[in-house]
């Protein structure tokens, strides 16, 4: 069981550096401070963001936002090797001996100014990763407070438990959502809860609105109705769909648009009736269950 609490919906920041929004330090402490007033108060990162800049950024407009950082809870990843010119990596790959867990992990803290991260993940799952160097690296970081709980992201089962046979693992972020619904049914949402591990669901829009497909044509034509019927926003039903299984899944929304932001937290008190959940799975899946 994890240490930490999170917030029920979790803001990602992947995009807000120069990888896409490119915000500016004060545009990301307006943005840090909105996200808290709305009840948002858990941030996801990654080393990797920005090509690995992103975190310094955030860290830069966290401590002039002289916000206290016990309001906020920090996740971090690491393991990701980019080809880029921040790091001197020949191919994309993932490292995950000892000593890079902790270089890593201590490069997080001074980019992100602050002493600890809530939630340390591992990104994607490696081949050739070690479950006793990576359980050591763990272990030395939680018992310096440098880490508060610790997790992975992407793994299947079969991996999860390679690693939860050597160290606990509280988290999973997974990519999960209306569109993309393999963990209901592959058996990771289902393994996740019979070992208390928290799912984190990353892109939990899906791709409603990144796509022009019949899927989602379907799904915004039921939306539209839904809308008329909660008068909530279709993302926000979109993020009550998620919340409704009962792994207690977190979304983390990828969203720096104000007013989406002021309406997320809405999806926690959004109670679907249990016919639309299923409508909504059923014209994703553009079948109806079996
Ligand atoms: N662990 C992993 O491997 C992994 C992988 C990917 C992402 N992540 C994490 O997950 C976070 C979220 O991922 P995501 O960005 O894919 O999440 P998302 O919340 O599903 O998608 C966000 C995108 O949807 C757009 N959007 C939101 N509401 C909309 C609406 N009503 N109409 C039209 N467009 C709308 C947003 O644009 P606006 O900004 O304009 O609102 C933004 O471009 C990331 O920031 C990162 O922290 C983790």
């Amino acid at each position: 069981m994890s240490k930490t609490t999170l917030s029920p919906i979790i803001s990602g920041t992947m995009n807000w550096g120069v990888w896409d929004k490119n915000l500016t330090t004060k545009e990301m402490e307006n943005m840090i401070q909105l996200c808290i007033e709305n009840k948002i108060t858990t941030f996801d990162h990654a080393d990797i963001y920005g090509d690995y800049t992103t975190e310094a950024d955030f860290g830069k407009a966290f401590h002039n936002s002289k916000i206290s950082r016990e309001k906020i809870q920090l996740i971090t990843k690491c393991g990701i090797q980019l080809v880029t010119e921040n790091r001197n990596n020949k191919i994309k790959h993932y490292e995950y001996s000892k000593d890079y867990i902790i270089w890593s992990a201590e490069e997080s803290l001074k980019k992100l100014k602050t002493d600890y991260v809530d939630v340390f993940l591992l990104h994607r799952p490696s081949p050739l990763m070690q479950a006793d160097e990576i359980a050591e690296a763990v272990e030395k970081l939680k018992s310096e407070g440098k880490i508060i709980d610790f997790g992975l992201s992407n793994f299947t089962n079969s991996q999860t438990e390679l690693i939860r046979q050597k160290t606990e693992v509280s988290f999973n972020q997974v990519q999960f959502s209306a569109t993309h619904y393999e963990p209901m049914i592959d058996g990771s949402l289902d393994y996740m809860q019979t070992h208390g591990i928290r799912p984190l669901s990353w892109n939990p829009l899906g791709t409603v609105f990144r796509e022009d497909t019949k899927k989602t044509r379907r799904l915004k034509k039921l939306l539209a109705d839904l809308v008329q019927k909660y008068s909530f926003g279709s993302d926000t039903l979109l993020l009550a769909w998620i919340l409704k299984h009962p792994a207690g899944i977190i979304p983390i929304a990828g969203t720096v648009n104000i007013a989406r932001i002021q309406s997320l937290i809405k999806a926690v008190e959004l109670k679907l009736d249990k016919e639309d959940w299923f409508a909504i799975w059923t014209e994703s899946m553009g079948d109806d269950v079996a």
